[in-house]
């Protein structure tokens, strides 16, 4: 991105890195610290293509995370640790990425005469735009687009300093280096600019369902032009069963994701109206979106997160929106030795890699 505002030993939040990789070569790790669990996924870079080193998941306690953020950072540092301990690593560069309330992302239109003076206009505009005092806060932006005129979209994009810190002080805690904080939504982008043909006149929207947040992005000719993050997720779910069959709520997650004798009914049920209600938020999200004409009308969505794997969450989407779904695939351009990642392995982890690929790609770009 092109500017950053931040404080004492943030310099690279939300920048690209540079630096991590010298002559085009090297790996990089792609973190992604959810409110279910921690994904970690290492690439190696040589030149312009990628190849996976390694992989991890590690389940988190519930209350590691609060709306997203790190509320109990010994439970997320030990979990961390236990995964990279079970890892081959070789490098220790770490892109990691928040999402939800913490982070604030705006689109602006300025007119600025002198593009010298870009970031001090826009971090002077970003006063009028986010209701928070800016010494807690750090912000970056990037251009999308200059007319003749002068006329500059930007994106303007914020995280709480508090925020930052924890994240980055877990990873360093975990003997790992903090190098980018970026967002969920820019992985995603990443991971689709990386794995698919650009489609002009047309958007794409992605979407990631996580367990407590659901975040959209719609990709116009290669521009995030509309970001949506809701608190609905796999949590969501499994608390509609805990509620409604009077389970715990180990019980109701275990249901929920079925196991050797499959799903019961009566929990299929229950999946079916949340399924049918997350399908209802995302498309008033789109509406939302093609009202406001900021971008090409949206064609297919597609799907990524552990939500995602819902079964038949992505027909309900498709009958609710009227627009073809799929799942993302993250692992298109990067090769993979199939001794140790087999086609159907790949295909498993899919849903749950997006972010953390769309990191450890965007160490590289
Ligand atoms: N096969 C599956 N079927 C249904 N739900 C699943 C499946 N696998 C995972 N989930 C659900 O997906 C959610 C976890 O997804 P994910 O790991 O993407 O979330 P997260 O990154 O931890 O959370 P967030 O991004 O919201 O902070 C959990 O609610 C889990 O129950
Ligand atoms: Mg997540």
């Amino acid at each position: 991105m092109a500017g950053t505002k931040s404080g004492q030993g943030l310099g690279s939040l939300f920048s690209k890195l540079s630096g991590i990789f010298s002559g085009g070569g090297g790996s990089a790790i792609g973190l992604s610290i959810g409110s279910s669990s921690i994904k970690l996924i290492e690439l190696q870079r040589s030149g312009k293509s990628w190849r996976l080193e390694s992989w991890g998941v590690v389940q988190l306690p519930d209350d590691a995370l609060a709306h997203r953020e790190i509320v109990n950072s010994i439970a997320v540092v030990d979990s961390l640790k236990a995964l990279t301990s079970s890892l081959k690593l070789k490098s220790k560069n770490v892109c990691t990425a928040l999402s939800g309330p913490s982070m604030m992302i705006k689109r602006l239109q300025l007119e600025v005469p002198n593009p010298k003076e870009i970031q001090e206009q826009v971090f002077w505009e970003a006063e009028n735009y986010i209701p928070f005092d800016h010494s807690d806060l750090v912000m970056d932006f990037e251009m999308l687009s200059r007319s003749k005129d002068s006329l500059t979209d930007v994106m303007l994009v914020a995280a709480k300093r508090t925020v930052v810190d924890s994240f980055m002080g877990v990873i360093s805690d975990s003997g790992l280096q903090p190098k980018v904080v970026d967002a969920d939504f820019f992985a995603l982008q990443n991971v689709y600019e990386a794995n698919y043909p650009s489609t002009p006149g047309e958007s794409v929207a992605l979407i990631d369902i996580g367990a407590t947040g659901t975040k959209m992005v719609v990709l116009s000719d290669g521009i995030p032009v509309f970001t949506k993050d809701s608190a609905m997720g796999g949590r969501t779910l499994t608390s509609e069963i805990q509620r409604q069959m009077g389970h715990s709520l180990e019980d109701a997650e275990s249901l929920k994701l079925g196991g050797a004798g499959g799903i019961p009914q009566e929990v299929l049920d229950i999946l079916r109206v949340g399924s049918e209600n997350l399908a209802t938020e995302i498309k008033a999200a789109l509406n939302y979106y093609s009202a406001s004409s900021v971008g090409a009308p949206v064609g297919p969505i597609y799907l990524s997160g552990g939500c995602s794997l819902v079964p038949g969450l992505p027909q309900v989407i498709e009958e609710v929106t009227g627009r073809p779904v799929q799942y993302l695939n993250p692992f298109g351009a990067i090769a993979a030795d199939p001794a140790q990642f087999s086609e159907d392995y790949l295909r498993s982890i899919s849903a749950l890699a997006v972010i953390p690929v769309g990191l450890a790609l965007r160490a590289g770009s």
